[in-house]
């Protein structure tokens, strides 16, 4: 029997939980405590109305944008998740692919199954990589010297992680990574395994070697140990981005670490136009969390970010087919929000505006 196309992102996530372990499942899927914030994530962008204009004599649309100069296809790229190999067998290679087929930005976690060399000489440019600050200084620091030999062209500082928000899916299944899988970047750095303990084996291995009095003093030290532009993600108030934005941070990530950390923070909709207000003069915004259809894109691009992160999305895309799904999910949400500009009446993402959202 044929199986039902699959349409959308959802369609995905249900395909890629019909494939995967439950424990991966709930990895990929899970959120902090009551994953209120996870709901929340969608559910703010769901309750965001669109007032579009007609009669605005759009044709062809022009979604292609930049980002910190480099020019992308579209204002949708792949955010940095961890383990991809937990979703298909080529991992991050299969990744880097797919956003280099879409034309878009492609950030690299630091917890990939694969050494960023290997993926880097398979992505094309713009390719970032994600940093957390371990405890251990030369650790970070050897990795931001990997990723600027590798072709790395900013490091994103996560900075809403200085422990892991206990996530009780991964507690419950003593979640780890299976045998013949490891951290792949910190490998060479003896930091390439969990350590074996009741409980989360990613909440261990962060206790164990992410610096928790994460400070500016950090951001500091990273855009003076760096050539690299430094872009900090995980941003949820105005006066933590604007003080960012003045140590040096030259775009922020408006973030909640898709509801994987502290539960009940707010929506990042909610906090974007926030976020903007206070910094948008001084450097590039993006946001991600709970991104599901292009439409959620415009309303994202409406309330001023520059562009958006997809990170559940594209793992269910490897999950269900590899790279091809990959490239498939960003396919539907190009397509989707290129419909949603065209039935809101703007041509250029330069002509989406707050305007948009109100009567
Ligand atoms: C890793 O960044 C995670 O949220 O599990």
């Amino acid at each position: 029997m044929e199986s039902e196309p699959l349409l959308n992102i959802a369609d995905y996530a249900r395909a890629a939980r019909g494939k995967l372990s439950s424990d991966v499942c709930d990895y990929f899927d899970g959120g902090a405590l009551d994953e209120i914030t996870l709901r929340e994530n969608t559910a703010g962008w769901e309750r965001l109305k669109l007032h579009y204009r007609v009669l605005a004599g759009v044709g062809a649309r022009d979604l292609s944008t930049t980002v910190l100069g480099q020019p992308v296809s579209m204002p949708i790229a792949v955010a940095p998740t961890a383990f991809h190999k937990l979703a298909c067998d080529e991992g991050e290679v299969a990744t880097a692919r797919a956003a280099k087929a879409a034309g878009t930005l492609f950030v690299l976690s630091s917890l990939s199954n694969t050494a960023m060399e290997h993926v880097f000489a398979e992505a094309a440019s713009p390719r970032w990589f994600q940093l957390y600050i371990y405890k251990d200084r030369q650790v970070t620091q050897e990795l931001v010297r990997r990723a600027e030999a590798a072709g790395a062209e900013a490091i994103v500082l996560t900075v809403d992680a200085p422990g892991l928000g206990t996530r009780e899916r991964d507690t419950r299944n003593r979640f780890r990574l299976r045998d013949g899988l490891a951290v792949e970047n910190l490998a060479p750095l003896g930091k390439g395994q969990m350590p074996e303990v009741a409980g989360s084996g990613l909440a261990a291995y962060v206790r164990e070697n992410f610096k928790a009095d994460l400070g500016f003093d950090d951001l500091d030290w990273l855009c003076e140990s760096t050539r690299l532009p430094v872009v900090v993600k995980g941003v949820c108030r105005g006066d933590d981005a604007r003080r960012a934005a003045e140590h040096g941070a030259k775009a922020l990530v408006v973030s909640n670490h898709g509801g994987r950390q502290l539960d009940t923070a707010p929506s990042t909709c909610e906090v974007l136009p926030h976020v903007v207000d206070a910094a948008g003069d001084l450097c590039e915004i993006y946001v991600d969390g709970g991104i599901r259809r292009g439409s959620d894109v415009l309303k994202a691009i409406a309330l001023g970010a520059r562009a958006v992160l997809v990170g559940r999305p594209v793992l269910w895309g490897l999950c269900v087919a590899g790279e091809q799904g990959a490239m498939s999910v960003l396919a539907i949400l190009r397509r989707e929000l290129d419909e949603a500009m065209l039935l809101c009446g703007c041509t250029k993402l330069s002509d989406i505006g707050r305007w948009l959202l109100a009567p």
